[in-house]
């Protein structure tokens, strides 16, 4: 089949590579000519693993470029995963996604095409669109009968860091829409996927046990707030484990235990109930947000998701108050922290906790140092304007420093050399954000180990 995938964002590029893999035409579209460039020339703007090596599989499916003249008319399907960024409102701002919709009506042909949204797009955003995309098409075919066209709503459940795995191994694929047509189109599209067809990459095998991929398929609007509702519970699970951590805390209770203990339970579940500083990126903080606001539109009131929200703020908060306990003083301390990006195995810096921690300390006159194995190069290009100094290795960011607090838990800093790091620092405190850390070992090593629920 034909795709047009428009933005080249995580969800977009992801969606672009993987189903150019699965052997559908794709052009991948984006109005930024310098991403385009890297992505013609083999590269990729963002850090995913393995994504520069499956866009090397799926190349000769592929094509990038900035024109929608050239790629969507031809197109069977048009994918919308441009970027929704939050506004000051908790609403997410859709001038992107009114953009998209109108440049691909301007450019539809007669025949039958399925416009998909793949954005995380407010509830109702499938009639919106589909209203901007039959205006913009009347504008520009006056004379011309045709725009056969639907709205099709196909959310996104990939994680970053693991966003090959989780979109061609998904545990589920969710259609709304409110046309057969449609629905077909997608289920084709997807077919290798839900039937598992498709001979996985060397470097993506496939899980042991996957059967087939279940398909939900639903009306627009149930698809749209599928999405919503899947990154809340996802969000309360984390908040609702970090709020039973403060308690494991002051009982003398062991939050990681308590999670094992709890989560195997199957109607539980382990996952997603990692204690600790609690959920960045972009999209937890950004669709609880938008759930809550959408909910106001209606008279309704979200007191357990806006709960999540605060406790989650209150973990960053909770760095700080540790850091008070054991340093008493911050003003004039030397604070490193290990890790900048919101989550390993990705370099976005989006509502990453470290920006906010490192916000916080400086505030209270701390002097904050970063390490981060991967996002260095884009925080340095973010924040050239912070206080933040930034660290080439962690053996820099630890000599003379009173505290190191572990913020994104990469798994090559459980075996950072400690001997060396206890050395060099003024005060040998570790303050562990993500119960990750080995504390005998540190211990050994001469450190101060504080767990942020310990
Ligand atoms: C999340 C969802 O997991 C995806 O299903 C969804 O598609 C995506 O949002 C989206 O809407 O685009 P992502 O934000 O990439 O994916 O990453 P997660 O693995 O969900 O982690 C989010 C945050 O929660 C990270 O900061 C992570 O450190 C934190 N987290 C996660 C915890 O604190 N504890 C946990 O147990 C799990």
């Amino acid at each position: 089949m034909k795709v047009s995938i428009i933005g080249t964002g995580y969800v977009g590029l992801t969606t672009g590579v993987c189903l150019g893999f699965l052997g559908h035409k794709v052009t991948c579209l984006d109005s930024d000519e310098a991403k385009i460039e890297t992505l013609q020339s083999g590269h990729t703007p963002i850090y995913e693993p393995w994504l520069e090596d499956l866009l090397a599989l799926a190349q000769p499916n592929l094509c990038f470029s900035t024109s929608y003249a050239q790629s969507i008319p031809e197109a069977d399907v048009v994918f919308i995963a441009v970027g929704t960024p939050p506004l000051a409102s908790g609403s997410p701002d859709l001038t992107y996604l009114l953009s998209a919709a109108q440049g691909i009506g301007k450019h539809l042909n007669g025949g039958f095409t399925v416009v998909v949204n793949k954005s995380t797009v407010p509830i109702g955003s499938g009639n919106w669109v589909e209203s901007i995309l039959r205006e913009s098409y009347e504008q520009h075919h006056r004379h011309q009968s045709g725009g056969h066209f639907a709205v099709a709503s196909n959310p996104e459940f990939l994680r970053e860091g693991s966003a090959l795995n989780d979109s061609l191994y998904p545990d589920r694929v969710v259609i709304g829409a409110d046309e057969p047509r449609a629905l077909e189109l997608l289920y084709t599209l997807y077919r290798p996927v839900l039937d598992q067809t498709f001979p996985a990459p060397t470097f993506l095998p496939r899980p042991e046990g996957l059967g087939a991929v279940p398909l939900i398929s639903t009306q627009l609007a149930s698809a749209e707030l599928i999405k919503y509702a899947a990154n809340a519970f996802l969000a309360l699970k984390i908040s609702y484990i970090n709020e039973i951590g403060r308690l494991a805390e002051r009982v003398g209770a062991d939050i990681t235990q308590v999670a094992n203990g709890i989560g195997l339970d199957k109607r539980i579940g382990t996952r997603f109930l990692q204690p600790g500083i609690g959920w960045g990126g972009s999209c937890f903080g950004k669709d609880t947000a938008a759930l809550i606001s959408t909910a106001a539109e209606y008279g309704l009131v979200m007191p357990i998701v806006q709960a999540a929200r605060e406790i989650n703020n209150c973990q960053r908060a909770h760095v700080i108050e540790k850091l008070l306990a054991e340093l008493k003083i911050l003003k004039g301390r030397t604070v490193g922290l290990l890790g900048l990006a919101f989550k390993p195995q990705t370099d976005d810096l989006r509502d990453a906790p470290a920006v906010e921690i490192a916000r916080q300390l400086t505030e209270r006159g701390a002097k904050v140092r970063a390490h981060d194995p991967v996002a260095l190069p884009r925080a340095r290009r973010e924040y050239a304007d912070s206080d933040i100094t930034f660290c080439e290795d962690p053996v820099e960011l630890a000599n003379g420093a009173d505290a190191l607090v572990l913020v994104t838990e990469w798994p090559q800093y459980r075996d950072l050399p400690w001997e060396d790091l206890a050395r060099d620092m003024r005060h040998p405190l570790v303050l562990d954000g993500r119960q990750f850390l080995d504390r005998p070992r540190l211990t050994r090593a001469g450190l101060q180990y504080v767990g942020i629920l310990s």
